[in-house]
């Protein structure tokens, strides 16, 4: 019974203040009726995510936004418009009869209109806001598939069946909450959409993975993060690998230097930073499933198209061999 395909019965599912986890197109989502605290309030529990934590609202359609946003300006509508539906969720100021179990009692809150076909169906029929983080335990990698969250929880949780995530990474966060205010566009999480692609419509936007920056209260900002169990590290160098390691690159081994260690579970994702990005998650559960002693990443190319993809290596490793 866990993994199902019928909308109607996911939506009744959330309308009866269950959870229900369901696919989009960066992450699957654990959901739970955005209006209903005892509803939201299992989400925490189910993840053992601290409660303080603000969860990102899921809505249909860019007409709901105002029911959930004030003050909206024309420049994050143009950027709706551009970007929306898809992988890009903006914090906005809340109206007022958002809940404080929602935006973990923060004036402002995260929304977002997923792409999927799913998802669309499924919001459009439920007819309100889903509340949604990743729908892993509290740290760990997010799932890009139905099986991937069936392994984070029981046996009970239900999962609306939603194939693989095509873009695999979690959405751009983009903090707009002060631009009325004649204040400044932030990136709180790089994602698909980059930060030129933002910077066209808003003009500045500031970077706030820059040293210097005042680090907002988001968990996808801890240092580790969307970890597999193994200890992961980045290498730049495939001489650094031992027996015992599993090890995820983007380029051939050079040689058959690997080939001759004995005990290397080798995986090798595409070059391409979408492509890597599609996969990478899927990889790094299946290495972390593989029994090796530790996970040695290649580090990725620097530069604005690996943004993202680097960002996630960098809080999954510990630290650089
Ligand atoms: O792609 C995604 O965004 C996926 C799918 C399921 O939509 N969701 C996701 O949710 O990644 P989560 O909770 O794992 O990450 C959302 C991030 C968290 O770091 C959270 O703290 C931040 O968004 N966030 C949500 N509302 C916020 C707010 N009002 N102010 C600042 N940060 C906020
Ligand atoms: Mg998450």
């Amino acid at each position: 019974m866990p993994i199902i395909t019928s909308i109607p019965q996911a939506s009744a599912r959330l309308k009866a203040g269950a959870l229900l986890a369901f696919p989009t197109e960066t992450v699957y989502g654990l959901g739970a009726d955005a209006s209903n605290a005892t509803a939201v309030a299992k989400i925490f529990a189910a993840k053992g995510r601290p409660a303080n934590h603000p969860v990102i609202v899921h809505l249909a359609d860019k007409a709901d936004i105002k029911d959930w946003a004030r003050d909206v300006p024309a420049r994050v509508w143009t950027l709706l418009e551009q970007f929306t539906p898809g992988p890009l969720t903006v914090i906005v100021p809340k109206q007022p009869h958002v809940l404080a179990a929602v935006t973990g009692g923060q004036d402002t809150v995260g929304l977002r209109i997923p792409s999927h076909p799913v998802a669309q169906a499924l919001l459009h029929d439920f007819a309100g806001g889903i509340a949604a983080p990743s729908a892993n335990i509290f740290g760990h990698i997010s799932p890009t598939s139905a099986a991937h969250v069936q392994a984070e929880f029981a046996e009970d949780m239900l999962i609306l069946e939603g194939g693989s995530s095509s873009i695999g990474l979690e959405s751009t966060i983009v903090d707009v909450s002060s631009l009325a205010e004649g204040g400044q566009a932030r990136l709180l999480r790089p994602g698909h959409i980059s930060l030129q692609d933002v910077c066209a419509v808003l003009g500045e936007v500031v970077d706030v993975q820059a040293p210097q920056a005042n680090v907002p209260r988001a968990s996808g900002t801890l240092a580790r993060h969307y970890a597999p169990r193994t200890p992961c590290y980045l290498i730049d160098d495939f001489a650094l690998v031992e027996a015992g390691d599993a090890v995820l690159a983007y380029q051939a081994k050079e040689s058959d230097a690997i080939g001759a260690i004995e005990d290397v579970v080798w995986h090798r994702l595409e070059a391409q930073p979408h492509a890597y990005a599609r996969q990478l998650y899927a990889a790094l559960r299946q290495l972390d499933a593989s029994g090796q002693r530790r996970i040695l990443i290649q580090a990725v190319p620097t530069g604005e198209a690996w943004r993202a993809v680097a960002d996630r290596l960098r809080r999954a490793s510990q630290r650089k061999l």
